[in-house]
């Protein structure tokens, strides 16, 4: 069970990060960049001084989750893209998380189908319904609107400086059976796709956290991890490094600390079959009978 003082840091988190979801969703237009988009939301995160639990991530049509923009990225908004924004904030290691989808023309339905999986899991949720309950009515919902859940991603809990913490909260009926309880707090995250509803790990990952903490063989690298200290173990991205410290040292460091299995790495995650794929994700938090929404 929190203390008053974290129960008030998991308000917080929910807040700033439903807020930057909001500020970040009407920037995302047809010609806009995403490195531009993403930087935005991270700055408005600090501005209210809170900081990222992870990189902001912006993952376009068949990219169901973990593209981030990296440094001059030269990606465009385009027309007809599906747009799923992710946002993840902490205070004092007390995390919000939650992402939107945006239709920038022709998938409404799809968008539609994650944003009511969601709704209708909110709905249902209490103290005592299992997981696996959970994930049921949202591949139902989806399935209603003709498409399919993405069985191997799922909701998670969220702990203390820890994005991804037990239970899972799976987006098909699973079968599951851990119960909703009192002083849980965790993220429900529905992906609706139009293809295979399984997701596979691309290439070129600019998303990585600490696997082990050891001294690195160059200075270049050792520099570096100074700074990946401050990111308190939460994943991390390639652009963050780069805007410090140029694009020739991060990639270097980053090699180094993959050779050498400092760090692990999050390559984008996209439907085996290629289908468009959307999101929509809150955080809630269990206080007694009551669910709380924090990202709202
Ligand atoms: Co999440």
């Amino acid at each position: 069970m929190p203390t008053d003082q974290e129960y008030d840091y998991i308000l917080e988190a929910g807040k700033i990060a439903g807020k930057a979801r909001d500020f970040g969703k009407k920037l995302i237009k047809v010609d806009a960049r995403v490195e531009e988009v993403t930087d935005q939301v991270e700055n408005f995160i600090h501005e209210q001084e809170a900081d990222m639990a992870f990189p902001a991530q912006i993952s376009l049509n068949h990219v169901a989750a973990h593209y981030c923009a990296f440094k001059d990225d030269p990606l465009l908004f385009q027309k007809g893209d599906v747009v799923k924004l992710d946002v993840g904030v902490h205070v004092h290691g007390f995390i919000g998380d939650t992402a939107t989808s945006v239709d920038l023309g022709g998938n409404e339905k799809l968008v539609e189908a994650s944003r009511e999986a969601l709704n209708n899991a909110l709905k249902m949720l209490k103290v005592g319904v299992t997981n696996g309950e959970v994930g049921k009515t949202i591949e139902k919902t989806i399935k209603g609107y003709g498409y399919v859940p993405v069985n191997n991603l799922s909701g998670h809990g969220l702990g203390r400086y820890k994005v991804h913490t037990s239970p899972s909260m799976p987006n098909f009926g699973s079968g599951d059976r851990f119960k909703i309880e009192d002083g849980m707090h965790f993220a429900i995250e529905p992906f609706a796709s139009t293809g295979a509803g399984y997701v596979i790990e691309g290439h070129d990952a600019e998303i990585f956290a600490i696997e082990k903490w050891k001294p690195a063989r160059s200075p270049i690298t050792r520099n570096i991890m100074t700074e990946i200290k401050k990111y308190n173990d939460l994943p991390f991205c390639s652009r963050w490094l780069a805007n410090k410290f140029g694009v020739p040292r991060t990639n270097f460091a980053l090699r180094e600390m993959l050779n050498q299995d400092i760090i692990r790495m999050y390559p984008p995650l996209s439907d085996k079959a290629n289908g468009m794929v959307s999101q929509a994700e809150h955080s809630v938090f269990v206080d007694g009978e009551k669910i709380i929404v924090t990202t709202k």
